[in-house]
């Protein structure tokens, strides 16, 4: 086992003090929790630069400060700053927020040699929050912004002799069983990943690989439609054979790689969180953006959409606030402003999950929110629109095919009766099973863990924390009462902050399905 070395107090405020701080991904749902609190805690910040890529709204191009202004000063996350110091913000995000408009997946973000070099000179820390974390995403796409982004943002570290934090997930380990600790992840796949003199695997190689397959699929389909289910498919299949269960996972432990590549004898941090979930506290608790991973099934039971799914109730399902995560990138980046890492390990590699410290398994995370649900659905009325009829439970993978075939049978049977006598064939319970089996292609690997994440160097890093100091980061997963936090914390967080607009909820389909939906045909062969 590594001993970890004593080392001097540390202290968030002071190590970034005067730094100017480059973050990308803030128009998403973590690195919004980490500018708020960069903003609330470090008071001696020089300032923050959002490299943010241009967009489009309502035929519209717009540009990164505008994207700011829509998507980031407005959202509800500087709610509680906004109350104690609204001008003050106000003139925080005028004089010393600076956006930048570039691409993060083209060289030199797209801005040319010498803007970009400008930047490095302003630049004191990068952290990149920037990805698609879309499970399934079509490859060239996943490949560009989980994979390639990381040989532009070294070279911007490099140049600015900045430490980077690069965020990716306790998911690079893919495949692997058992006890995961914060180190390398050596792939578990039938198709080994050749690695080079100096240790390192050849991601590069592996990355021009990857695209001339792309390429080659290019010239075969050119219907856009079925293009993006042909290159869903082929990600999916590369991340199979190479040792994981989705193109998420497998081009972000590329990312991490070519991150330790493009830094070598520089200052790295990989911080793996697991599955990211709301706000335990702070600045509110239970606030969130979007609908992630559980939330997608929570929110089909919610809908009647579904009622069973393949899970092993007996595994640890790894969930962890966001506010957590935050905290563990802030003090990540306070320790990487120290210099590149002493010791054996030439990068730092921290782990910001629940499983060791305070584990939950499946079975009852369920049958918390389960209960929830029956006792307090009036309470959730954007989540519920009525009460939940069915249980919802969980059944093994064979069961779940059998009952999957079963169900389908009986749908099939009953459509075709429909047709005879000239209703519509689509019936609710055909929608419902193709949810059911959409929802399984995505998510059922993360339901069915057969690993625990481990947190001991992330713990020892918080232990370096000044006293004071520690109450305000906190990192450590043991804190959560995670009955409180499931069934109120959560749940009044999803209901309030993620699901808005009434008029969005007939519309609002389970997010991802659209687009698991379209690769299906591809997915399932793949499988
Ligand atoms: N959510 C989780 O449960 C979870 C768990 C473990 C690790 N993580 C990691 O945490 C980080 C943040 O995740 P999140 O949940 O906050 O994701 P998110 O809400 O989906 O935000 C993703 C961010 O990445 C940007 N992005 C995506 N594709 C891009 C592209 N091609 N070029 C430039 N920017 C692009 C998005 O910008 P646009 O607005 O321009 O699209 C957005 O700002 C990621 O690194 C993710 O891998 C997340």
């Amino acid at each position: 086992m590594t001993t970890i070395p004593m080392r001097a107090e540390l202290s968030v405020p002071a190590a970034l003090s005067g730094k100017r701080v480059l973050l990308t991904g803030a128009t998403g749902f973590l690195a919004k929790v980490v500018l708020e609190k960069l903003i609330r805690t470090v008071p001696d910040l020089e300032g923050v630069i959002l490299l943010i890529r241009g967009g489009e709204q309502n035929g519209e191009q717009i540009g990164a400060r505008e994207r700011f202004r829509r998507q980031i000063a407005t959202s509800s996350i500087f709610d509680a700053l906004r109350a104690e110091r609204g001008a003050w913000l106000e003139r925080f995000f005028d004089e010393q927020v600076e956006c930048v408009t570039g691409e993060v997946t083209e060289t030199h973000f797209g801005l040319g040699t010498e803007r970009f070099l400008a930047l490095a000179a302003r630049t004191g820390l990068v952290i990149n929050a920037a990805a698609s974390v879309n499970f399934r995403e079509p490859l060239d796409q996943a490949l560009a912004i989980n994979t390639l982004s990381l040989f532009h943002l070294t070279a911007l570290a490099r140049a600015a002799r900045a430490p980077l934090v690069q965020v990716s997930t306790c998911y690079v380990n893919g495949y692997r069983q058992g006890d995961m600790r914060e180190e390398v992840v050596h792939p578990a796949g039938r198709t080994p990943i050749p690695r080079g003199a100096d240790g390192h695997y050849e991601v590069e190689a592996l990355a021009q690989r990857l695209q001339r397959k792309i390429e080659r699929v290019r010239s075969r389909v050119q219907d856009p439609r079925r293009l993006e289910q042909a290159l869903t498919a082929l990600g999916i299949r590369e991340a199979n054979r190479h040792g994981w269960n989705d193109t998420y996972t497998f081009t972000k432990w590329m990312g991490e790689q070519a991150a330790m590549r493009g830094m070598q004898g520089r200052s790295l941090t990989i911080l793996r969180p697991s599955i990211i979930e709301s706000t335990l506290r702070a600045p509110a608790p239970g606030w969130l953006e979007g609908v992630k991973v559980a939330d997608a099934v929570i929110l089909a039971y919610a809908r009647g959409r579904t009622s069973f799914f393949p899970a092993r109730p007996s595994g640890i399902i790894d969930v962890i606030p966001a506010d957590l995560v935050a905290n563990a990138i802030l003090l990540a980046a306070a320790e990487a402003t120290e210099g590149p890492a002493q010791g054996p390990n030439p990068h730092r590699i921290y782990q910001c999950c629940s499983g060791s410290s305070n584990p939950i398994l499946v079975g009852d995370l369920i049958r918390l929110l389960q209960a929830e649900a029956k006792r307090n659905w009036q309470q959730y009325d954007k989540l519920f629109h009525k009460e939940p009829r069915h249980d919802f439970r969980v059944v093994g993978n064979i069961r779940f095919r059998l009952a999957m075939a079963g169900v389908a049978l009986g749908a099939l049977a009953w459509s075709g009766l429909r047709r005879l006598v000239g209703q519509p064939g689509e019936t609710p319970a055909m929608e419902k099973l193709r949810t059911t089996r959409l929802l399984a292609i995505t998510f059922s690997f993360y339901a069915q863990p057969r690993y625990r994440f481990h947190n001991g160097r992330l713990l020892a890093l918080a232990r370096r924390v000044k006293l004071p100091e520690r109450e305000q980061y906190p990192v450590d997963a043991a804190l959560i009462d995670w009955e409180d936090y499931l069934c109120r914390v959560h749940m009044a967080g999803l209901n309030r902050y993620a699901l808005k607009r009434k008029e969005a909820r007939a519309a609002q389909p389970v997010p991802d399905l659209a687009q698991a939906q379209a690769a299906l045909p591809q997915a399932e062969a793949a499988r």
